[in-house]
């Protein structure tokens, strides 16, 4: 018998499960260009080529224990590496012993969750907010609690997180560029909230940590500068993917950096190895760790994004959707026409075709979210699919 917890959780509609399902069955009528599927956001671009190179080389190599366990939070010269790395690009000192390699975005923030939260913590987010967060934030007994960003531009206001904040908040989620709206977060607005928060640790001697979910950190568009959160908050966890910015979203690799100023930063480590192993994650792929190792200076096209973007938001504001530019990531979240955003997606856009996920799944009713990320031949064999869609809503 599996838990009633679990029971629940499976019985529960999933408007992106449903839409998923419908996918594969229309896919098998009308074929694979037949049907648009923006619906999931799984990078199509292939890694950069020394990616492949990377893996042919080392899978010839025949070093004791290459694929053996090692120390839980990774290869000690990798996470050196990405100390390095970071350094570039910040004002703050990573040190490798604040580095700890995961199996991914989802596996960092399971197991930062793990070591921060005692039950019935809360975590602060921005609606819309990627799906999996609640579920996260649930796994270590915590709960999660969003502030609606503005709909023109989804960025949050410091003042509204401050007004959400309680003697449980343990931690800030924030998620910039932003999976689904594509909002950057700029420096000032950051500065805002870190106000915020020493105000709030000066009153109450309650630290709070900044949780800055980051897959999605090369894929900026038009010029936009992508603050460093560790420069501006005190308690900065980053935790970081190779999922989107290196096309290896299966592949599992990511990692977990904590800024030396955070409270507790040697407990903190300690706790998160811990976590990393106890999860059952061991260790992040041995295989893969090596291979970012080798390509930390390299990115998918990103450049392919932006076009894809391009494409896709100016054929449908044309057409009279509302929909915010996006700064980064690879999704666009315009307006429903109507206010129930899932009947838009399962009775509306499916008519033609068009696979998207509902708003509502994002704790954001009355938008839906295109993920990009798929083939130019899509995109262009969609145009027309779009075309009739839209004149049922617009004139
Ligand atoms: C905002 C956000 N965080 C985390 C993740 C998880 O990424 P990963 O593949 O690294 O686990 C995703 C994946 O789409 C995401 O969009």
């Amino acid at each position: 018998m599996i838990s009633k917890k679990l029971k629940e959780e499976i019985s529960r509609p999933s408007a992106i499960r449903a839409m998923f399902e419908k996918g594969a069955q229309l896919k098998k009528v009308y074929g694979e260009d037949g049907v648009f599927d923006f619906s999931l956001g799984n990078p199509n671009l292939p890694p950069p080529e020394k990616v492949n190179q990377t893996i042919i080389s080392l899978s010839r190599e025949n070093r004791p224990l290459m694929h053996g366990y090692m120390q839980n939070a990774g290869y000690e010269d990798v996470r050196q590496k990405i100390a390095e790395k970071l350094n570039e690009s910040s004002n703050t000192k990573f040190e490798k012993g604040g580095i700890i390699i995961t199996s991914g975005a989802a596996a960092g923030l399971n197991v930062v969750f793990k070591a921060i939260l005692d039950e019935g913590d809360e975590v602060l987010t921005v609606a819309p907010f990627f799906v999996e967060y609640r579920a996260y934030v649930g796994n270590s007994q915590g709960k999660l609690i969003a502030v609606n960003a503005q709909p023109d531009t989804f960025l949050f206001s410091a003042e509204k997180i401050e007004q959400a904040i309680t003697e449980k908040t343990k931690a800030i989620i924030l998620n910039s560029p932003n999976n689904p709206s594509g909002a950057v977060y700029s420096d000032a607005l950051l500065k805002n909230l870190a106000d915020v928060l020493i105000k709030h640790e000066e009153k109450t001697g309650r630290a709070i940590y900044v949780v800055s979910d980051e897959p999605y950190r090369e894929l900026i568009y038009d010029d936009t500068k992508l603050p460093v959160f560790a420069d501006i908050f005190k308690n900065a966890i980053t935790v970081y993917s190779f999922s989107k910015s290196l096309s290896l979203a299966g592949e599992r690799i990511g990692y977990i950096a904590v800024s030396p100023s955070a409270d507790d930063y040697s407990a903190l480590n300690d706790a998160l190895i811990l976590c990393n192993r106890t999860l059952g994650f061991v260790n992040a792929p041995a295989l893969f760790q090596r291979v970012i190792a080798e390509c930390l200076n390299e990115t998918v096209d990103t450049k392919s994004y932006k076009s894809k973007r391009d494409k896709l938001h100016s054929h449908i504001t044309n057409l009279g959707f509302e929909c915010f530019l996006p700064k980064g990531a690879f999704y666009l979240f315009p307006k429903s026409p109507i206010a129930d955003d899932i009947s838009f997606c399962n009775d509306y856009a499916v008519k033609y075709n068009i696979l998207a996920a509902p708003g509502a799944g994002f704790g954001f009713p009355g938008y839906f979210r295109l993920a990009y990320c798929v083939s130019d031949k899509t995109i262009e064999l969609s145009l027309p699919a779009f075309e009739k869609l839209a004149r049922e809503f617009f004139k």
